[in-house]
C-alpha cells in the first residue's frame, strides 16, 4: 500500500457559509460562492455532469492528458512534489503520475471530504509506492500557501501544482491572478505550474455545457438553495426557482443563475430576504480565454507561459508555466 498520512483539516469554518450567503444574497445584484456547491450531494452531481455529453470540458481535457501525458511528464524533472487544489476525484493526477518517476509527495487538496477520500482510494492501489498527504480545505483563502508548507512536508524549491478542470474560470480575474500568485510562491523558483484553461468557442456550445437537456446541470445549482436549507435552517422552496445559463460577452464568461419564478420571501437563519419575479441570484461564473488572454493574466502573476496542448478542435488547452 501506498504511504497515505491521515486527512488534515484546515481553515474551512462554520460561520464563514452563512456569512457568505447573508452578504452574497443581501446584495443588489444577489450571488452566492460557487465553492458551496460541493457539499456531499453537489460533488456527486458534478461528478455526474463531467459525464454528460453537452459538458466537453471533462472529456476533452481527459483527452489531451491520454494523448499527451507522457510528453507533459518529459518537460517535468524527478523528485517533484504535486499538489493539485481541488483534486475531486483524482482521476486527472493518474495520468500525469503514471509517466512521471519518482514523485516525491502527492498533496490532494480539496473541499469535499467525500471526494477527497474517494481520490486516495482510488489513487492508493494505482501508485502503491507513491507518498500521498491528503489536505481537506478551501484552496481559495488567502493563507493557502503558509497552510500548504505547514500542513505538508513540501520542500519550497521544486513542487508542480497542478490545477486542471478549467476552475481557474471560476475566479474573476483579480482573484485568479492572486490564486494564480499564490501558486507561484508555492511551486517555488524551480517549480512549475500546469493548468487546464477552456477556451473561447461557439456560444451554442457553451450554453449548451451548462444547460444539459438531463437537468443535471439545473439540480447541482439548485442543490445549492437545498444546502442553504439543510445547514442554515433556510425556507427556500426549490420548486420556485428555475436554472438559466447566460454569456457574459463583456467578461467572457458563462454565468449560471437562479431565477425567482415569482415574488417570494425566504428566511435564512431569521433574517428574510425578499425576492421580485424574475429576479436572479447569481450563483457562478466560468471564465472562457483565449490563449492570449490567459498568457497575459498569468504574467500578472509572474508565472511564464512555456508550452500549451491542445485538442483538435481547440476546445480546451493544458498550460505548462514557470516563474518567470
Ligand atoms: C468545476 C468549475 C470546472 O465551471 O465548468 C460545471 C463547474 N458548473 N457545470 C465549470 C460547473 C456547471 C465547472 N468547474
Amino acid at each position: 500500500m501506498s504511504q497515505v498520512t491521515a486527512i488534515k483539516k484546515s481553515n474551512i469554518t462554520d460561520t464563514e457559509f452563512l456569512n457568505d450567503v447573508i452578504s452574497g444574497l443581501t446584495q443588489q445584484q444577489k450571488t452566492l460562492p460557487c465553492k458551496y456547491f460541493y457539499d456531499d450531494k453537489g460533488a456527486a452531481l458534478f461528478e455526474q455532469i463531467t459525464s454528460l455529453q453537452e459538458y466537453y470540458v471533462t472529456r476533452i481535457e481527459l483527452s489531451i492528458l491520454e494523448q499527451y501525458s507522457q510528453s507533459i511528464a518529459q518537460m517535468l524533472p524527478e523528485n517533484l512534489s504535486i499538489i493539485e487544489p481541488g483534486c475531486g476525484s483524482g482521476k486527472k493526477v493518474a495520468y500525469l503520475l503514471a509517466h512521471m518517476a519518482n514523485v516525491k509527495t502527492f498533496v490532494p487538496f480539496e473541499i469535499s471530504e467525500e471526494m477527497l477520500s474517494y481520490s486516495l482510494a482510488h489513487l492508493s492501489p494505482l501508485f502503491p509506492d507513491l507518498a500521498i498527504s491528503p489536505l481537506l480545505g478551501d484552496f481559495t483563502h488567502n493563507q493557502m500557501v503558509k497552510q500548504l508548507t505547514k500542513d505538508t512536508a513540501l520542500d519550497s524549491q521544486t513542487n508542480l501544482v497542478y490545477f486542471p478542470g478549467s476552475t481557474l474560470g471560476n475566479f474573476s480575474p483579480v482573484k485568479a491572478i492572486e490564486i494564480m500568485n499564490n501558486f507561484h510562491r508555492l511551486c517555488g523558483v524551480n517549480g512549475y505550474v500546469l493548468i487546464g484553461v477552456d477556451l473561447v468557442k461557439e456560444r451554442q456550445v457553451l450554453l449548451d455545457a451548462y444547460n444539459d437537456k438531463a437537468g443535471v446541470t439545473a439540480a447541482f445549482n439548485k442543490n445549492l438553495l437545498q444546502r442553504i436549507n439543510n445547514e442554515l435552517n433556510g425556507t427556500f422552496n426549490i420548486d420556485n426557482f428555475s436554472h438559466e445559463s447566460r454569456f457574459n460577452e463583456q467578461h467572457s464568461r458563462i454565468e449560471m443563475h437562479l431565477v425567482s419564478n415569482c415574488t417570494q420571501s425566504v428566511i435564512i437563519n431569521d433574517q428574510q430576504i425578499d425576492f421580485i419575479e424574475g429576479e436572479s441570484i447569481h450563483t457562478e461564473n466560468s471564465h472562457k480565454y483565449t490563449l492570449e488572454s490567459f498568457k497575459q493574466l498569468a504574467a500578472q502573476a509572474n508565472l511564464k507561459l512555456e508550452q500549451t496542448w491542445q485538442d483538435d478542435s481547440n476546445y480546451f488547452a493544458l498550460c505548462l508555466l514557470r516563474p518567470l
